[in-house]
């Protein structure tokens, strides 16, 4: 059979994505590097240590392996703590060392994409309260314009926050994340401040740099009610898409967002956001219980029973949510970039699938004009996965924490080749994810 190629556009950005405490490594002066001392927060007890050693200089070997596979971007972010290591002390160091790793990536033909904030916050900052202290917000947007400042003569494209909902909720609901509450009207602060500070770090970002284009990266899952017919499924599903997936980019379009009942009004949220970065992993079925589930409302949510999994579980393959996450973020009016998309799988046996068919829906969406500019895998190397520890292995590259040695996964290969053809080709299936041979090319 002839070759069959699913094309992308030229100047189409393909890359990976991290952040800065899962790849760096000693990075000791922040909430996360604390929350993980204390016994029972990470999988088997374990810690984030050397990471990827990418303080330590391991960048560069990295940024040489997304170049040699032909990558033309990388998203990457800041580590707060150690810009602004007390309140009222700059580090010119630490930014000296970004401003070098941040010309590794031009050097190497990968534009860069950056993250300002990725989960972690400085220790000063856990230390008056975090994001539920009204003042982070600004002292945020003062640590971004720091940044932008010193960055911006080679990047142009900024995230503020990555996944506010995020901490939000496994932070302040299920306390799985620090600070480990389980308090709604904390959850409620906290939110309302990450809206506030990813505003205020929009206007300083532009103040500092008019042609920067802003925006944040925000998790998206699908919520399907897992009986159809039942309206408390119905009712739940819906709350939960409204709550973890429409008040942020709701709130930086129009700046005000109704929850449950309460009236959010944030209106120097408006319009702050040029492009929308996409992280979508997985969607889930919603159902009503009768007692309180452990996210204190009366629901519980899974995978369908027929979905396949990654080998722990973690991730469920359902790639046409992709497609109608992009389907429904057009509503924002904006570009999209999928900033995550990935699995872990240390084999490697599911992961080549995984991508391949959802670089698949990617393609659909590109070919309905739909403005999707990128696509950045979920990761390079394998990383510390917050309270998962190294037990989720979500790298392009695998990674033995011991030697630092990098290890090629068939899934680089594959990527490698997709980004060599700008297309996803029937011949790169065939070799790599030949279970979707049928499905994506049929005869
Ligand atoms: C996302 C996070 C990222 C990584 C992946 C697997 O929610 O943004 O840091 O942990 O999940």
């Amino acid at each position: 059979m002839p070759e069959a190629r699913f094309n992308f556009p030229k100047g189409f950005l393909w890359g990976t994505s991290t952040s800065a405490y899962q790849v760096e490594g000693n990075s000791k002066n922040n909430q996360w590097a604390q929350w993980e001392q204390q016994p029972g927060n990470i999988a088997e007890g374990q810690s984030c240590g050397l990471a990827c050693d990418w303080w330590g200089g391991r960048w560069r070997e990295d940024f040489d392996r997304a170049e040699e596979d032909g990558h033309n971007a990388l998203r990457m972010s800041i580590e707060w703590a150690r810009i602004q290591p007390a309140p009222d002390r700059w580090d010119e160091h630490a930014l000296d060392h970004y401003i070098d790793m941040i010309r590794g990536l031009t050097r190497r033909g990968l534009f860069p994409v950056v993250t300002l904030h990725h989960f972690t916050d400085p220790l000063w900052v856990d230390e008056i309260g975090g994001w539920e202290n009204d003042e982070v917000p600004a002292l945020f947007a003062a640590y971004a314009a720091k940044v932008v400042e010193a960055l911006k003569s080679s990047v142009t494209t900024w995230l503020t926050i990555n996944e506010p909902n995020v901490p939000v909720f496994l932070g302040y609901l299920l306390g799985e994340f620090p600070p480990g509450k389980k308090d709604l009207g904390a959850a409620f602060r906290v939110m309302t401040n990450f809206a506030r500070g990813h505003a205020l770090a929009y206007h300083a970002i532009k103040e500092e740099q008019p042609e920067a284009r802003v925006g944040f990266a925000h998790s998206f899952r699908g919520f399907a009610p897992a009986r159809s017919g039942h309206p408390l499924d119905r009712y739940l599903a819906g709350l939960y898409h409204r709550a973890w997936n429409e008040f942020f980019p709701a709130m930086f379009k129009n700046g005000v967002f109704r929850l449950l009942n309460r009236r959010i009004t944030i209106p120097e949220a408006a319009n702050t956001m040029d492009f929308l970065g996409l992280n979508y992993y997985s969607s889930d079925l919603v159902r009503f219980r009768v007692s309180a589930g452990k996210e204190g409302v009366f629901s519980e949510r899974f995978y369908p029973e027929d979905a396949e999994l990654s080998p722990n579980g973690m991730i469920a393959y359902q790639p046409e949510e992709l497609f109608r996450a992009i389907e429904w973020s057009l509503k924002f009016d904006v570009p999209v970039i999928i900033t995550e998309n990935g699995t872990e799988d240390q084999e490697d046996s599911f992961r080549r699938k995984y991508l391949a068919a959802h670089i698949h829906q990617v393609w659909r969406a590109v070919n309905f004009n739909y403005p999707v500019r990128g696509y950045f895998v979920w990761s390079l190397v394998d990383n510390f996965e917050w309270q998962e520890g190294w037990t989720r292995r979500f790298g392009l590259y695998g990674l033995n924490t011991e030697t630092q040695a990098r290890t090629r996964r068939p899934s680089a290969e594959m990527f490698a080749e997709i980004l060599k053809e700008n297309a996803l080709t029937s011949g790169t299936v065939r070799s790599y994810a030949p279970d979707l041979i049928a499905d994506l090319f049929p005869e």
